[in-house]
């Protein structure tokens, strides 16, 4: 499938009367639906509303089929070595939960984090080291993108028992070296939790071959729907790990005081699942895999190469992370020196219909770290055009422009030049909105 024309297949951006098309560039956030995804969740509600593995009608047969299918396609999209090790989560998050509540700790045993985690990746770690005892390291990562080759060496040489990274950061898109990570932590008898949130719908991941124990996604970033996310494994390593979850489908049988867990992946499966949402997904891996993941990395690139060249030499502008855009190709963030982030994107959205997102990205951690108070963050994906890309610039220059460079970022900026646009738009002023972490 080509990329070009894709555009229609997402209800979002198809103009509707009286208001300008959104340029969307959110997509790290939370990504587009495309029709089929839409059309698969809404066929099993009418077609086929029944629970997986419990009944024996037909619309139990039928949906208990297509959330096993559900679970091959993921399989296959990920490269797993075995379907038994793909479990069906709410989201990224929720599967690294899975992981370290479930993993037994003895205490002083050490996590090895980077300093640029999603609070996705931190927080359990934190209470983790609260509640039982185990030892949380960081690793501070280069701003120019490049990996501290020695100082993860010294670390596992301390003895590691989890490393825990992002496979490509949601801050600034860097990714890191991720074999080299998972060898090196092998060598080492350390265990390798990915978090793939931001790549897996990016570029294509064949986890046999990279060897990571562990690899978190959500769907909502790779065209699913929210509540639905992935952890994919290798056998031995989801062995070590206990369910989050205790209940239904995930026990052989109970008695009055005792009970037999399922083989994985079921134990991990308690309760009804979310089954429109996971055929959804698996809708949403169809349509990425025709589209090309390869094509959709390329295309990614070629957009923020241009993005790159138009805004890199603006006065003020900042990008954050690597400079060159092939080390960050879906995303590219930035400080405005003087401007607020949250009133520039609501600036960007307001003037230009641009959508970006701004604050400190659940990262609050490194923003701390760095005394920043926040950033905006445009990311891209296989519906952008050069059209949104160059709204994107028109918007960043005029905001240039019309906010005079001082100590302190005025509080909101004047409205955009773009009247027209703004005055189709159902927006709020920018005092009006909620300030976003
Ligand atoms: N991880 C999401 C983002 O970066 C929330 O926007």
């Amino acid at each position: 499938m080509s990329l070009e024309g894709l555009r229609s297949e997402f209800p979002a951006l198809v103009p509707r009367e009286g208001v300008r098309p959104p340029v969307y560039l959110d997509s790290a956030c939370m990504s587009l639906v495309p029709r089929p995804v839409i059309a698969a969740m809404e066929e099993y509600y009418r077609e086929y509303p029944g629970c997986a593995g419990r009944s024996v009608h037909r619309f139990a047969e039928e949906v208990s089929q297509r959330f096993e299918a559900a679970r091959d396609g993921f399989a296959q999209f990920l490269g797993a070595p075995d379907r038994a090790a793909v479990v069906f989560v709410r989201n990224a998050t929720e599967a690294i939960n899975l992981v370290g509540q479930g993993l037994s700790w003895k205490r002083g045993e050490r996590v090895l984090v980077s300093d640029q985690e999603h609070n996705s990746n931190l927080v359990l770690w934190q209470r983790l080291a609260k509640e039982r005892g185990i030892r949380l390291e960081v690793l501070s990562l280069q701003d120019d993108g490049s990996f501290p080759s020695d100082a993860y060496e010294e670390a596992l040489e301390r003895g590691i028992r989890l490393v825990s990274f992002f496979h490509t950061s949601n801050l600034d898109g860097r990714s890191l070296p991720a074999k080299e990570i998972v060898d090196r932590a092998h060598d080492h008898g350390a265990l390798v939790l990915l978090d793939g949130a931001q790549s897996a719908a990016h570029r294509p991941v064949r986890l046999a071959e990279l060897g990571a124990d562990y690899y978190a996604l959500s769907a909502h970033k790779m065209l699913g729907p929210t509540g639905v996310g992935v952890l994919a494994a290798q056998p031995q390593a989801l062995g070590e790990v206990a369910p989050l979850m205790s209940g239904g489908e995930t026990v052989e049988w109970t008695t009055l005081t005792d009970h037999a867990l399922r083989p994985m992946p079921h134990r991990f499966e308690a309760g009804l699942q979310n089954y429109a949402g996971v055929l959804g997904a698996h809708a949403a891996l169809r349509f990425l895999s025709a589209a090309g993941l390869e094509e959709i990395s390329a295309h990614d690139l070629k957009l923020n190469e241009r993005l790159t060249r138009a805004l890199s030499g603006e006065p003020r502008l900042r990008i954050l992370g690597p400079q060159a855009a092939g080390e960050r190709p879906s995303i590219f963030a930035f400080a405005l020196e003087g401007i607020d982030p949250n009133d520039a994107a609501l600036f960007l959205d307001e003037g230009y219909g641009v959508m970006v997102r701004s604050g400190r990205h659940c990262v609050h951690s490194w923003y701390e770290s760095r005394g920043l108070s926040g950033n905006v963050r445009a990311s891209l994906y296989l519906y952008n055009s050069v059209a949104d890309v160059d709204a994107l610039v028109a918007g960043v220059r005029e905001l240039i422009e019309r906010i005079p460079a001082g100590p302190s970022p005025p509080s909101a900026p004047e409205r955009p030049a773009n009247e027209a646009a703004t005055s189709a738009r159902n927006s709020g002023g920018a005092a009006r909105r909620p300030r976003r972490r």
